[in-house]
């Protein structure tokens, strides 16, 4: 965005400049001080300077902190530029797809009887060869289930098919895996069932006690892995965040209150700035009442969408990388936030590009590589975070 470009109305609108609007558009200096008042995003001045040039994962095992980041087999072994610059910065590695039931490419389960591991060893294979941890995602969730698997699911068999599934896989992997996501996303606020439950093929079939049993059976098929539940949406200061956070919180205690074996909260943490408040109190205490039921926390899915973020890149990567130096400096303070994983370690291969794009058309920059795997502000962020961070 030139510096005497306006914003029209409706971009206006679109970044939650609301109160601006009534005065016509906005050129970009105005618009980047608006979120200085307004979201304490990044000030112009905002130096963003590091020492030195380790990379993110020194960085943060100095600080007992594991980094990592997901990505896919695709996007490996397709390009030895991205596959060598996620060696360089991460010492965690979680498959996108190739350890759900089926995605794109990865197809676990062909059929009801089958399952097809060539993906999946691939990845882990991957990420042993290079010293990285593998992280399990996910054994239980509404999306990315095969087609034959909905028409198929029934009160009578549906716990004959999470038994034989987790047995199978997690088994596969046993004593070598660091985590797993168990069930993902099992909270819907907008679904107004008992708990904010959401409606899926699990609790159709199993009920609430689905979550319970798919511990249960992790936790037999490989006593040594940390079981994560995880969940998207807990980061803003809104209702709805306000009653999802409220309504993980009770799922997580009646879990624990019923001996079930989970060990961690994951939150996904894929934040939208310029179209949503953020609280770092809100924040803290939230993270706080989690850790204070003896669980750990795993940021397991970061990344900062420029949707709602002017056309200009200097300014959208200013207030991305503030946005990760701002989300990451309240929740390591944290003690029991044992891992940050970005959903993503190059703008090359985002998921919002297709899921969320820009209404501009432009390629989103919601990562902390460009798409030349260049360090990018974001970068310097997320490793000042891990610089400022408590010592675990
Ligand atoms: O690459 C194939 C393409 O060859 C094929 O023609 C096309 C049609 O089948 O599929 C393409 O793969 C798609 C892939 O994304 C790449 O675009 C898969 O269908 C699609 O299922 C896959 O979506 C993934 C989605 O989870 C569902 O598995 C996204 O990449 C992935 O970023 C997203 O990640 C989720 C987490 O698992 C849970 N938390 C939210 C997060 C974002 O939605």
């Amino acid at each position: 965005m030139k510096k005497n470009q306006l914003l029209t109305r409706r971009q206006a609108l679109y970044l939650g400049l609301g109160t601006f609007v009534g005065i016509g558009a906005l050129t970009a200096e105005e618009l980047l001080n608006s979120f200085n008042q307004n979201q304490s995003f990044a000030d112009t001045n905002r130096s963003f300077n590091i020492a030195g040039a380790n990379p993110l994962k020194e960085r943060a095992a100095k600080k007992g902190l594991i980094y990592g980041t997901s990505t896919t087999k695709f996007s490996l072994s397709l390009d030895t530029q991205h596959a060598a610059a996620i060696v360089k910065d991460c010492d965690m590695l979680v498959p996108g797809w190739e350890f759900k039931w089926t995605a794109g490419s990865a197809n676990l389960r062909p059929d009801a009887e089958n399952f097809d591991f060539s993906q999946a060893d691939w990845m882990f294979d991957f990420a042993t060869t290079h010293n990285m941890s593998t992280r399990g995602h996910t054994l239980v969730w509404h999306e990315s289930l095969p087609k034959w698997f909905k028409e198929t699911v029934n009160k009578q068999n549906a716990q004959q098919l999470l038994e034989k599934h987790i047995e199978r896989v997690v088994g596969r992997y046993a004593g070598k895996i660091h985590s797993w996501d168990v069930v993902n996303e099992a909270i819907s606020v907008s679904d107004g069932l008992p708990n904010k439950l959401r409606k899926t093929p699990w609790l159709n079939s199993l009920g609430p006690e689905y979550i319970d049993l798919a511990f249960r059976l992790t936790a037999a098929a490989d006593p040594d892995a940390l079981l994560v539940y995880n969940e998207k949406g807990l980061d803003y200061d809104d209702q709805i965040y306000d009653q999802r956070r409220a309504a993980v919180l009770k799922l997580l205690e009646r879990l624990k209150s019923q001996g079930t074996p989970i060990h961690a909260l994951g939150t996904q943490a894929h934040l939208s700035p310029g179209n949503n408040k953020f609280n770092p109190e809100k924040l803290r205490q939230f993270f706080r009442d989690v850790a204070s039921l003896g669980l750990k926390i795993m940021i397991t899915e970061l990344d900062v969408s420029d949707k709602y973020l002017p056309r200009d890149i200097a300014i959208r990567d200013r207030i991305v990388a503030a946005t990760y130096e701002d989300y990451l400096s309240v929740v390591l303070d944290e003690p029991a936030v044992i891992a940050v994983i970005t959903w993503g370690l190059s703008d090359k291969y985002t998921w919002l590009n297709e899921f969320a794009p820009r209404q501009d058309g432009k390629p989103s920059r919601p990562l902390p590589l460009d798409t030349q795997m260049q360090r990018k502000l974001a970068w310097n962020a997320i490793a000042r975070a891990f610089d400022n961070a408590p010592k675990r």
